[in-house]
């Protein structure tokens, strides 16, 4: 499959982002996988389960060794990602750069390999929240990384992005829309940068941040079944937040002389646990609406008939490692629960009807850990407390599903997130006594006590250092 697919995608790919925009341009829906998580599935797993549901685009924040090399041979098209902690190394060093694409990027590149298409450099290094600190870094970052690709024979095939957070820009209507005006310059920078290379522009868009932190926000216009708060601007009228967001960026991009620029939407989504706003029906709600929008090829006021090239939605799995800080919600962004089960019935739209769980997930044994109901309880506290500072108790708070669940059940809910989180060890349910093992499932409605998964498998590292081997040998001419 990757085989073909190398020859002819070059050619695709540079008819699409320098062809006019006015070509209808047919958006593909794809996901970011993040692994972030106390569980990690398998990646073999996980690249069965992209397989199973049809999905032939996928967003990385890394470049993972074991993820990259399950995906050799698949045709899947990856995005790789650089954090921003790199890019200041990137920037100043024309040798990190060619050493990062030799070791993560051009060894891929072989026949059989995977079909790296775009790597992501920086995630959302623009964010208001990061005060600056990596701003400066991202253009010389870009020119050290696209000369790397150049000397490595690959620069046709592989294209360098930048996904930028939607606080890049801003706007009362999305015709004025314009970049943060300390922005102006780098951003007049990259996006001639990403032109001349036919890169697209990559935005995070998420109209549930907007509803989240702010009260005002029209419940109604976050999502895609029509509104009584459309946002009037001209000619033009709004009945969601998406649309709006897309235009004012196609309003940022058009003032500083780029108004054509293919746009690919890099993260987008819906929680579904942790609080109020967060739950399936929304999620459901709002991933099925705008897929079916996008799909439709309606396209927005501004590009009407264009809509954006790709689309890969926030997330595949949930990640119950990832910090709380921007809320309770961030542990739960996947439309797969984190052992790869589908939380809500959605269709894609990519051919394939709706989601399918992953198979042959290696569980630990059906057993849990609960508070003893025959001890006394009142000096719990501190275990509580520690089990949830390690392990993810966010479904316990406030419009979580295992908020109505009682006293004693939050105890035992706590006790069992730490007891999976070590691999259901003997010792981590003991709590002074307290804790006790159970094979009866505890959990409770739509409240889950989970099971961890056994994610040992060693098999894999082995799979990657024989196709690196392989991959020495073969070179990367095959590619051109
Ligand atoms: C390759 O990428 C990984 C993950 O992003 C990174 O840790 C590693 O340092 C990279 N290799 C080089 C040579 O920079
Ligand atoms: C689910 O979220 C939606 C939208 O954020 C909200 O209107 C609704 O009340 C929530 N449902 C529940 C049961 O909390
Ligand atoms: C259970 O724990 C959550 C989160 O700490 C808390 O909001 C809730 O009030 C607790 N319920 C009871 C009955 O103590």
């Amino acid at each position: 499959m990757a085989k073909t697919s190398y020859c002819a995608a070059p050619l695709i790919l540079l008819l699409l982002s320098t062809s006019s925009l006015m070509v209808v341009v047919e958006s593909a829906i794809g996901v970011n996988w993040g692994t972030v998580s106390f569980h990690r599935l398998t990646p073999s797993i996980v690249v069965r389960l992209l397989k199973d549901n049809k999905i032939s685009k996928v967003k990385l924040f890394g470049a993972d060794p074991d993820i990259l090399s399950v995906l050799m041979g698949t045709g899947i098209e990856v995005m790789v990602g650089i954090p921003n902690e790199m890019l200041s190394d990137l920037s100043s060093s024309p040798n990190v750069a060619d050493l990062w694409v030799r070791q993560n990027i051009s060894r891929y590149l072989v026949r059989g390999g995977v079909n790296i298409r775009y790597i992501a450099v920086g995630n959302e290094p623009f964010l208001t929240s990061y005060s600056g600190q990596f701003q400066s870094y991202v253009v010389p970052a870009l020119l050290n990384l696209q000369q790397s690709l150049v000397k490595a024979n690959v620069a046709n095939f592989v294209k360098l992005v930048v996904p930028c957070n939607a606080d890049a820009y801003e706007s009362t209507v999305p015709s004025q829309g314009a970049f943060r005006p300390e922005l102006t310059q780098i951003m007049t920078q990259l996006v001639s940068f990403l032109n001349s290379n036919g890169s697209p522009f990559v935005v995070n868009i998420y109209p549930f941040l907007s509803l989240y932190g702010n009260s005002d926000f029209p419940q109604d216009y976050a999502f895609f079944d029509g509104t009584s708060h459309s946002v009037t601007d001209g000619q033009n009228v709004y009945s969601n937040a998406f649309d709006g967001n897309f235009d004012t960026l196609v309003a940022a991009l058009n003032r500083i002389g780029y108004g054509q620029m293919p746009i690919v939407i890099g993260e987008i989504g819906w929680p579904t646990d942790g609080v109020l706003s967060a739950n399936l029906t929304a999620a459901r709600a709002f991933n099925q609406g705008l897929i079916n929008h996008v799909l439709s090829n309606k396209g927005t006021p501004l590009r009407p008939g264009a809509p954006p090239v790709d689309v890969y939605l926030f997330s595949l799995l949930d990640e119950g490692a990832k910090s709380v800080l921007p809320g309770n919600f961030e542990r739960h962004w996947g439309i797969f629960s984190f052992d790869g089960q589908a939380k809500y019935p959605l269709n894609l739209g990519l051919g394939n009807g709706l989601l399918k769980d992953a198979e042959d997930v290696q569980y630990l044994p059906s057993k849990w850990c609960i508070a003893d109901p025959l001890m006394d309880l009142s000096g719990v506290v501190n275990h509580f407390k520690l089990a949830c500072s390690v392990a993810d108790c966010t479904t316990l708070d406030y419009g979580g599903s295992c908020n109505g669940i009682g006293a004693k059940g939050n105890i035992s809910y706590a006790f069992n997130s730490y007891y999976q989180l070590q691999k259901q060890d003997a010792h981590s349910c003991d709590f002074d006594g307290l804790g006790m093992v159970t094979f009866l499932d505890p959990s409770v409605g739509d409240c889950r006590f989970l099971v961890g998964i056994n994610d040992k498998n060693s098999g894999v590292r082995l799979h990657h250092e024989y196709f690196a081997a392989w991959g020495i040998l073969l070179g990367v001419s095959v590619l051109l």
